[in-house]
């Protein structure tokens, strides 16, 4: 008999080994996250994926599935401790959803869509950040990076190349490209690759093709990201 534990009350079954992120969406069910990517090791960053186990809150993406266990991944209390994580990522950066073209495909304005965020609550920071467009496929915009480190891991794990890392520590945290100029013209980053396409947000798009999906086609136009989930983000 296969192993169960239970998420909003519905039984969820899993392999010794699995994350309740693993069992859940494995099962159907969302949870929302955004460093999470089934296809690299957990990063437990973001901590939007936050759940609710006996009054601990743990992240899902990184919380080993175990017997019996009482997920709470939907109340009004655990929406509200996402919604303010949400609000810390969003004025953390320059966030300008209305002029950005992964807005409607964004998976960080889908999911504060999902939790029920309307404004940013917390004071904005505004930092000062650059824009990289010297690569002739792809520009970067690091304002809206949020230091999920998909890049790095797919760069690193997948592409074998190493072209992300993150340096600094806490408010100084930031993605940095390695090459001699750090500039991601000079090096050996690929619109193929990988870290190309695992972005959550719109901090990493291809040039050539901004708009090119109008407003009310896009992914997270029509349903919700819980619905649509995140891998046709990527494409
Ligand atoms: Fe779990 Fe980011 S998705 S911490």
């Amino acid at each position: 008999m296969s192993k169960t534990f239970k998420l909003d009350g519905r039984e969820i079954p899993f392999e010794t080994g699995q994350t309740i992120m693993d069992a859940a969406l494995a099962a159907g069910v969302y949870i929302p996250h955004l460093c999470h990517n089934p296809e690299f090791a957990p990063h437990g960053s973001c901590r939007v994926c936050v759940v609710d186990i006996g009054g601990r809150q743990v992240s899902a993406c990184t919380a080993a599935a175990s017997e019996g266990l009482e997920v709470d991944n939907s109340s009004e209390a655990i929406q509200e401790t996402r919604r303010a994580i949400l609000q810390m990522l969003f004025v953390e950066g320059n966030h300008v959803c209305p002029a950005c073209e992964k807005s409607g495909a964004c998976q960080l304005q889908a999911v504060a869509y999902y939790t029920g965020m309307l404004a940013p609550h917390f004071t904005h920071f505004f930092p000062r950040r650059s824009v990289d467009a010297s690569h002739p496929d792809v520009v970067i915009d690091f304002n809206r990076c949020i230091l999920c480190e998909l890049c790095v891991r797919a760069s690193r794990d997948h592409d074998g190349k190493r072209v992300f890392a993150i340096s600094g520590r806490g408010l100084e945290s930031h993605l940095v490209i390695d090459s001699h100029s750090g500039l991601l013209g000079d090096s050996s980053f690929a619109a193929t690759d990988k870290a190309a396409h695992v972005c959550p947000t719109g901090a990493i798009l291809p040039k050539g093709r901004g708009y090119e999906t109008p407003i009310g086609e896009r992914l997270y136009d029509r349903e919700p990201i819980s619905i649509v989930g995140d891998v046709r983000a990527h494409e």
